[in-house]
């Protein structure tokens, strides 16, 4: 065959030509506008999660594909939109901006300001969806995240790229243990995303408010998609957070995620599927909810050296409803995470804050984290208690009970009263091990609530000003010599007996 040169040519250019764009002028129409949803026909080559543009700002995601008409989430309010109107493919799937300049920020769904102050300006824009790492971009969770909370860190330790559920009916605490949590990352260099799904503003203004006096805000994105708002933007709102967290990690950093909460994100799912007639299943939720929450939740982890060294901890909060575990939205997402810290009513009835239940309260992964010290203190912790309780329940019917199992109830109480904490005060580690040593080894039996409180507080004081002894124990990683032990109790029975709460221990 001859040369020809001039198909050479043509063939040149066509390699080097940049792809060829998708044919963005194609243009549909709205069939029909429902809540926070559109059906919208003519354009027949969109596909499966799409942005198309409604106009004046207003976004949608293909939802649904059939053949002839597209069933379209809403990503802003539905009333701006009629019958008829024009809508534009973009050819993109939704994106968000990203990077370390949105710290301090508190946005919606789509990145946009929702703290009055503008946008920051040449932000790089990320896929809210994208593909979680494979098992050869991980590795094991090794490091704890510390929430400051006694009775998580000693009881229910979390790992740094964990996944931990906390579960509870409302008002049992379930949030304020999150914030306490990213409270309690000031210093540590772990910075922090809380997405608010479904809450109402002024819920989502005390958690803003809580961060910023803890001092986490500079540290801290928050996400919010409130009641008020399209159910889309509250479907979307934990991929695009993801999207922010996994930018932030990227930098090799230590991130700490928390979708507050997961059961609104289920709910609006839920809506927008039953509104575009998605066929429903069990407790009339879409079959692939189950999916939903595992892509979401998958992108979490600690990431190896070939993936950048970071971390994402994952701290998803779902609501129960009269104490129901096995519902099929909690269930799920108690067999996707790697335990739970569940909150029980009867312990908030008992005033017993935060009120985690260490009988169903679970981690799967975090005790390879938690420092050797503090694992050798506190790992009888949990039978010790629950030896108590049962004992308590017996002691109740009034039978007559021998100085032995007197003391036992004593000492059970006076464990059970240490593992007591206000909201918005996180502990040092060194200052918890102090605490629950003492309370394991009776320095604290025998006190009313109010002595027991300012015991704990004048051990506090000590260890405080003993230098870092306790703290670099536990940074070592060494277990807890019996040299250790006695200077630790001897520095309480000291600071006891300064304070009037002298024992005889
Ligand atoms: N450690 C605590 N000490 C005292 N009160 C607390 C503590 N944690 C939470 N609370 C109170 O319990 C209530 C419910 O807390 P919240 O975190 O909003 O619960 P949830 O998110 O489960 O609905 C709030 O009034 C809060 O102030
Ligand atoms: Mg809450």
């Amino acid at each position: 065959m001859p040369h020809d040169g001039h198909a050479l040519d043509l063939l040149d250019a066509l390699l080097s030509a940049p792809p060829p764009e998708p044919e963005l002028s194609e243009v549909g129409h709205v069939v029909e506008v429902g809540d926070g949803i559109a059906i919208v026909a003519g354009l027949a080559r969109a596909l499966t999660d799409e942005m198309l543009d409604f106009g004046s700002g207003l976004s949608g995601i293909v939802f649904d594909l059939e053949p002839d008409r597209l069933g379209v989430v809403l990503l802003g309010p539905t009333a701006s939109v009629v019958p008829g109107a024009d809508v534009r493919r973009t050819g993109r799937v939704v994106s968000v901006p990203v990077g370390a300049a949105l710290l301090g920020r508190v946005v919606d769904a789509l990145g946009r300001p929702r703290d009055g102050g503008d946008a920051p300006a040449d932000l790089p824009l990320r896929p809210i969806e994208t593909e979680a790492p494979g098992i050869l971009d991980r590795a094991p969770v090794a490091r704890p995240l510390a929430t400051g909370l006694k009775a998580v860190d000693a009881a229910v330790p979390v790992g740094k790229g964990q996944r931990e559920l906390i579960i509870g009916d409302r008002q049992t605490g379930k949030t304020s243990i999150a914030i306490d949590t990213i409270l309690n990352q000031k210093d540590t260099g772990v910075l922090c995303v809380y997405c608010a799904i479904g809450q109402r503003g002024d819920a989502v203004a005390k958690a803003v408010g809580a961060i910023r006096d803890g001092g986490m805000a500079e540290g801290t994105i928050v996400v919010t998609a409130g009641d008020e708002e399209a159910p889309g933007l509250s479907w979307v709102a934990p991929y695009a957070a993801m999207a922010m967290a996994e930018a932030l990690a990227a930098g090799a950093r230590d991130v700490l995620i928390v979708f507050d909460d997961l059961t609104h994100h289920a709910h609006s799912y839920r809506e927008l599927s039953l509104l575009l007639r998605r066929p429903p299943g069990r407790e009339a939720f879409p079959g692939d909810i189950f999916y939903v929450h595992a892509r979401l939740l998958e992108r979490a982890g600690q990431f190896g050296p070939g993936a950048g060294g970071g971390s994402i901890t994952a701290l998803p909060v779902v609501e129960t409803q009269a104490e129901n575990l096995s519902a099929y939205i909690p269930t799920n997402l108690i067999s996707i995470t790697d335990g739970q810290i569940y909150l029980s009513p009867r312990l908030v009835r008992r005033n017993q804050f935060p009120a985690v239940d260490l009988g169903v309260s679970v981690s799967r992964v975090g005790g390879k984290a938690q420092a050797r010290a503090f694992r050798d203190v506190a790992g009888n912790l949990r039978v010790t208690l629950s030896q108590f309780e049962e004992l308590e329940e017996f002691a109740r019917f009034g039978t007559r009970l021998d100085e032995g199992t007197r003391k036992r109830l004593s000492r059970g109480a006076a464990v059970r009263a240490a593992l007591r904490q206000p909201e918005r005060a996180p502990m040092p580690a060194d200052e918890q091990l102090a605490v629950l040593l003492a309370a394991m080894e009776g320095l604290l039996d025998g006190l009313d609530e109010g002595a027991a409180m300012a015991a704990m507080e004048a051990i506090r004081t000590a260890v405080r000003g003993a230098g870092d002894a306790t703290r670099d124990l536990i940074a070592s990683g060494r277990p807890l010599a019996p040299e250790d032990r006695g200077r630790i109790l001897d520095l309480a029975r000291q600071a006891l007996a300064e304070a009037g709460h002298g024992t005889d221990a």
